[in-house]
């Protein structure tokens, strides 16, 4: 009785109390009880259907699925690119990557050197300076990809640190890539190519010479002939030599703003990872908190502690996968240790879908992508844009559910914003919309009628969704050439976006993607009689997206994509190594 009568008086507190105050004291945010912490788990490369929850029958994800389980599942989540750096650079900031400039025109799709000037413009807002703004404690653990610094070395101007994290641990760069000999191989072929595309207009000029002199009867006439060959081997040696050099170029760790293990111990990182999210998740567990991990899995070169080696059936791929999974589960498992479960909105993710290219004698190295055509580096094709997307919040966000309609990566940087009662930047376009309503279930217009899919700089294809309803419609204008015969550019690292390697379409290719999800039949005016109409709504929706875009310097291309030895961080002095990380062992 007595309880009962506590209870009445409190819901008279609350309804007297919500009607009292003044509406504009309570921003967006208010309507959730409280502000939650954020933990954003981003896989790297995953694809779609390497999950149990997506529908993978044959590899263990236990601790995705049941964070699956346990909130919201997005069905259509689509990344803003299908590469690394400007899919991560969307992500953060809510827009469009082109806005930013965090694109190339010049093919290099991802920033290629720790030390070149490009990456996340210091203009460019992220949803960790929003927070940490609004008070929150932010930090990220793991892979950066958005580059370092401007002009000179330290001033770290792209740096975690200077969009928005208090607390930064992990690799500037893409790192694992050249940490070990499987990739540092590629690297060295890259530049023997380049190598042998400087020697190469060389080689007639000194044939030429050749000839002559053997056909002169002197006596010094092999003498230029030597000396170029001495040279190509003097070049050939240092690229071999360079190879390392290289390697430790891009491959370091760093806490904060110092570098603190040059080269990088590749097999310790997933453990260093995990106790750095443990050791922050205990800090800040009185405050609010944004926790980014980004994890190096499952790029490429896939490394795999003891523990999960040999796990699954399928390969490396699949044994890195399921410890991608393992890790997933530790860092949740921190969190409910904290008693932080309740109050933490958990977000899992993968920057882009698997690559399908990564492959050598036939064994995979890139993930599977269930199904939809395409993958990593293919501007529109589904397979590479389209992810997994996990939300779980207990108590908030019904377990369970899951959804269809089309959202993006982008739409978390103002999800999060009003959960924490901080608003967006007014003063530039903000492309994601936020999903609390589409995630919570109210009803309402869906957050996208309209996606644009970009290659680099080139639009490949657009989705439509009506508001009014019906089937998702995507238009390819651009796709790219696969191998005769072939679902991929197999040979090549990824495919191209624009020039010989792709073609246009005129008229663009049309397909229904809620009846043909693996875009497997273009649908033809004839068959669709309303082919020509969602044709000219997509194509005004472009004009009307073009019109908003605003021209900004290209972060991806020369010269600021290439390696600028002034940038180059280096510690211990040369030849750059130092270890001041505890080693903790594999995984
Ligand atoms: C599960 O994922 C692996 C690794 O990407 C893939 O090879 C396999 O085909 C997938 N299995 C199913 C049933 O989807």
């Amino acid at each position: 009785m007595l309880q009962f009568r506590i209870r009445s008086i409190w819901t008279l507190v609350v309804v007297v109390g919500t009607w009292i105050l003044p509406a504009e004291a309570q921003p967006r945010g208010a309507s959730w009880r409280r502000r939650p912490n954020f933990l954003i788990l981003l896989a790297d490369d995953l694809g779609l259907g390497d999950l149990g929850c997506y529908g993978n029958s044959t590899l263990r994800t236990p601790n995705i699925d049941r964070l699956a389980q346990e909130g919201v599942k997005l069905t259509q989540h689509l990344a803003a690119a299908s590469v690394c750096t400007p899919s991560r650079a969307a992500l953060l900031t809510g827009r469009y990557p082109i806005r930013s400039g965090m694109v190339s025109s010049e093919g290099q799709r991802v920033l290629q050197w720790a030390a070149a000037s490009g990456g996340l413009p210091p203009q460019e807002v992220t949803f960790a300076r929003i927070l940490q703004d609004a008070g929150y404690l932010t930090a990220l653990v793991g892979k950066w990809h958005l580059g370092l610094s401007c002009a000179s070395l330290g001033d770290h101007c792209h740096h975690p640190l200077s969009h928005g994290f208090q607390r930064f641990v992990g690799t500037p760069f893409s790192a694992m890539g050249e940490c070990t000999q499987w990739v540092l191989t590629q690297k060295l072929g890259r530049l023997r190519a380049g190598l042998h595309v400087l020697l190469r207009p060389l080689c007639p000029a000194v044939l030429a010479m050749a000839a002559g002199h053997l056909l002169r009867p002197t006596r010094l006439p092999r003498a230029p002939v030597l000396w170029a060959s001495l040279a190509a081997v003097l070049l050939s040696a240092a690229s071999v030599l360079l190879g390392p050099l290289v390697a430790r170029a891009d491959c370091f760790l760093m806490r904060n703003h110092s570098v603190t293990q040059q080269p990088l111990r590749a097999p310790g990182v997933a453990t260093l990872m995990l106790r750095e999210a443990a050791h922050f998740l205990h800090s800040a567990r009185r405050s609010p908190f944004l926790l980014v991990v980004s994890f190096l899995h499952v790029h490429t070169p896939l490394v795999t502690g003891p523990r999960f080696l040999g796990s699954s059936p399928h390969g490396i791929y699949g044994d890195n996968v399921q410890e991608l999974d393992w890790m997933v589960g530790e860092v949740l498992g921190m969190l409910e240790a904290e008693g932080l479960r309740e109050d933490t909105l958990v977000y899992f993710t993968s920057d882009h879908g698997g690559s399908l290219e990564a492959q050598v004698d036939g064994q995979q190295y890139g993930g599977w992508n269930g199904g939809y055509r395409g993958g990593k580096g293919m501007g529109g094709w589904e397979g590479g844009i389209r992810v997994p997307g996990i939300f779980r919040w207990p108590g908030q966000l019904e377990a369970g559910r899951v959804i269809h309609e089309p959202t993006s990566l982008m739409d978390v940087f103002p999800t999060l914003c009003y959960l924490a009662g901080a608003e967006p930047p007014r003063d530039r376009v903000i492309d994601g919309r936020d999903l609390m309503p589409l995630l919570s279930g109210s009803p309402g217009r869906p957050p996208h009628e309209f996606l644009f899919h970009y290659c680099e700089d080139v639009l490949h294809a657009a989705r439509w969704h009506p508001a009014r309803g019906g089937p998702v419609w995507k238009v390819h204008y651009v796709t790219p050439n696969f191998r005769p015969g072939a679902g991929a550019c197999y040979g090549l690292p990824v495919c191209p976006c624009s020039g010989p390697g792709v073609t246009p379409h005129d008229p663009p290719l049309l397909f229904d993607v809620s009846g043909d999800p693996g875009e497997a039949r273009p649908l033809t005016p004839r068959a669709e009689p309303r082919f020509w109409r969602v044709l000219g709504r997509v194509a005004r929706a472009v004009a009307r997206h073009r019109g908003t875009l605003r021209a900004a310097a290209l972060q991806l291309d020369a010269p600021r994509s290439l390696w600028d030895p002034r940038l180059q961080p280096c510690c211990g002095g040369f030849p750059c190594r130092c270890d001041r990380e505890p080693f903790f062992g594999a995984a």
